[in-house]
């Protein structure tokens, strides 16, 4: 785990998370000859990609320079509802001028969800160039995360076996543990981890209870997650526990 601290950061309401996380990720991915985004799936990131498909943001994002994963996804087509990636698609990707290269979905396509997961930990391998995470070097510049009533993160549920693993980069998940039940394949902690900010977005003050569970130490995957960079929950007030 990281030894850095986690931030946390205070906003009045879901707005204000959107448009916190929107300058959050520009500054991110401003610099550099290339930028990686990692999307969660999820209510609380859909406000931050509206912004993003509209100005001001659409016109200050470098567009050619961004490639953007998913950190997890539900193994169901890309077109229906419950997908991640078209989801991210729909508001925002196909609404800009992201170059179809740069957009790195999990092939909810593949014979069964170990196999779209041996074939993202491949693409994830290429687009990094190695074989082995260096913890020094980020694979990604942001990873955005949220945080399920039960404290999962991606589809890393409480208990799971998959927590613990250390070598692969991508899981197939049977058995989801919470709603949508459909298999998932989701990024494990370490590649997740593998990011210069990880962003919790936290715009629901229903998630109190689990956001102070988290920050209390609880043994959760959503305490479990750490990140290479900085670890930063941005949430509404309402949500906050010292309220
Ligand atoms: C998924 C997600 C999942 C999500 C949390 C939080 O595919 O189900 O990636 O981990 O981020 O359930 O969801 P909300 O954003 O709706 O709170």
């Amino acid at each position: 785990m990281t030894a850095k601290k986690p931030q946390i950061v205070i906003v009045a309401d879901a707005a204000a998370v959107a448009e916190a996380a929107a300058r959050r990720l520009l500054n991110r991915i401003s610099h550099g000859n290339r930028a990686a985004v990692c999307l969660t799936g999820g209510s609380s990131p859909l406000g931050l990609y509206h912004l993003l498909a509209s100005d001001p943001w659409r016109n200050q994002v470098p567009w050619d320079r961004v490639h953007w994963f998913v950190g997890d996804d539900r193994f169901v087509p890309e077109s229906g509802p419950l997908s991640n990636m078209g989801t991210a698609k729909r508001i925002f990707l196909d609404r800009v001028p992201a170059p179809p290269q740069n957009i790195h979905p999990i092939p909810t396509d593949a014979d069964s969800p170990d196999d779209a997961a041996r074939l993202y930990e491949d693409e994830l391998k290429r687009f990094y160039g190695a074989e082995r995470l260096e913890p020094r070097r980020p694979m990604f510049d942001m990873v955005l995360m949220g945080l399920a009533p039960d404290g999962h993160v991606a589809s890393l549920f409480p208990h799971s076996p998959a927590l613990k693993e250390k070598e692969r980069w991508v899981l197939g998940v049977a058995k989801a543990g919470m709603e949508p039940f459909v298999p998932r394949v989701t990024l494990t902690l370490p590649a997740l981890a593998a990011t210069g900010e990880m962003l919790f977005l936290i715009d629901n003050a229903n998630r109190r209870p689990i956001f102070k569970r988290v920050l209390a130490g609880e043994d959760l995957p959503a305490h479990r997650a750490y990140a290479q960079g900085d670890l930063v929950w941005l949430a509404i007030r309402a949500a906050a526990p010292e309220q």
